[in-house]
């Protein structure tokens, strides 16, 4: 008897990893395609900008789970950080009859034709993460307070350079994020509204003169083109004299930028790291912080935000209004998109056991 069902469930547990592997394949565009959860409530069509970066698939994978607890199947696409490529997965979405689409978007400004045809089908949208400019068609939005990122990134920098208690003036180069991105001049704006005065007064210096946001963005978050700027930087501006820190938004940009530091020679004896910022606490990029290379990054927590996004979902088509905080901040250009949104949090190597505790990360991932 025990051996039988021991033997049925195994054959049971083959069938479910076919399922679940013949739903899971690459669609018609190139982008990547997941499709499951029981459809009690109808499917939700979920838009993710790349998986290059394994937050957007941990933010995949966590809405997914949100929205399947709830009762809804799920489709799950991933745009590669192309834009059209992301319109045209949202098409096929609509076509597919989703009931609601939950988007982060690559491109701010590229949605506009196909969420138009969303709101024809009637289908409500949620902007995650990421807002959508330009567009009425967009009902709610889910982030983190993006303002307060870049204040986390700019004050750590002065504590930790002492600029405070009066030491200085410090060598710094400054890095913003993609210039598609919304959250980008938030970030950036953040970090200045904190870091200007000590520029204005030259306890900070920008040797390379690149302050204003158009001068220091990163075309969709690439590590590489990052790497490349700072290696221009030092080869141009730092013949003499070192960097003492680089205000950088996102964790996949540090890794990029440390590289380049090391190349010249950066973290060794004589040549200390500057304090180098960053954001998401992925996991390279924690392990860096844990050896002393990256300095600091802003936590946030995914996993809240999926539960966020999938309420919001929840509410909307049960006729419900969603949970809001924010009424004011987020003008898209079109109208003010009420949002939700959460606090991201400063870690650097005196508080990441917290994203141990918290259940981001075992021990050993940390090893
Ligand atoms: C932003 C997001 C950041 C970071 C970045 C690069 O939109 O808010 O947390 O993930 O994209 O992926």
């Amino acid at each position: 008897m025990r051996t039988r069902r021991a033997a049925l469930s195994a054959v049971a547990g083959a069938a479910s990893l076919a399922l679940t592997l013949s739903a899971c394949g690459q669609n018609s565009d190139g982008g990547s395609e997941t499709d499951s959860g029981s459809s009690k409530g109808g499917t939700i069509g979920i838009a993710m900008p790349t998986k290059s970066s394994e937050r957007w698939i941990a933010d995949g994978n966590n809405v997914k789970k949100d929205l399947e607890s709830k009762g809804y199947k799920t489709k799950l696409v991933y745009g590669e950080d192309d834009p059209e490529n992301q319109v045209s997965q949202i098409e096929n979405l609509i076509t597919q009859n989703v009931k609601a689409l939950i988007v982060a978007a690559i491109d701010n400004k590229s949605l506009n034709g196909v969420l138009q045809q969303a709101k024809d089908a009637n289908i409500p949208v949620i902007a995650y993460d990421r807002l959508i400019l330009g567009t009425e068609n967009v009902d709610y939005y889910a982030s983190f307070d993006n303002e307060k990122v870049g204040r986390l990134q700019g004050t750590y920098i002065i504590d930790k350079l002492g600029l405070k208690e009066g030491k200085g003036p410090f060598n710094i180069e400054l890095f913003a994020g993609s210039n598609d991105d919304n959250n980008t001049k938030y970030f950036f704006n953040g970090a200045m509204s904190v870091l200007q005065p000590y520029i204005d007064s030259k306890k900070l210096v920008v040797k390379s003169g690149q302050t204003k946001l158009t001068q220091v963005t990163t075309l969709r978050w690439d590590g590489a083109t990052a790497q490349r700027r700072m290696d221009d930087i030092l080869t141009g501006k730092y013949t003499s004299g070192k960097v003492d820190a680089v205000l950088s938004p996102y964790d996949g940009i540090s890794i990029g930028i440390l590289s380049a530091l090391k190349s010249d020679g950066y973290g060794s004896a004589g040549k200390p790291w500057p304090v180098v910022t960053g954001q998401d606490a992925e996991l390279a990029s924690v392990k860096s912080i844990i050896a002393g290379q990256q300095t600091q990054t802003v936590y946030k927590d995914t996993r809240e935000l999926a539960k966020v996004a999938g309420n919001m979902v929840d509410a909307v088509l049960n006729d419900k209004k969603p949970e809001t905080n924010d009424t004011k901040t987020y003008d898209n250009g079109a109208k003010v998109v009420p949002a939700y949104l959460l606090q991201p949090v400063s870690i650097d190597k005196s508080n990441y056991q917290d994203l141990i505790k918290n259940g981001t990360y075992s021990e050993g991932d940390l090893k």
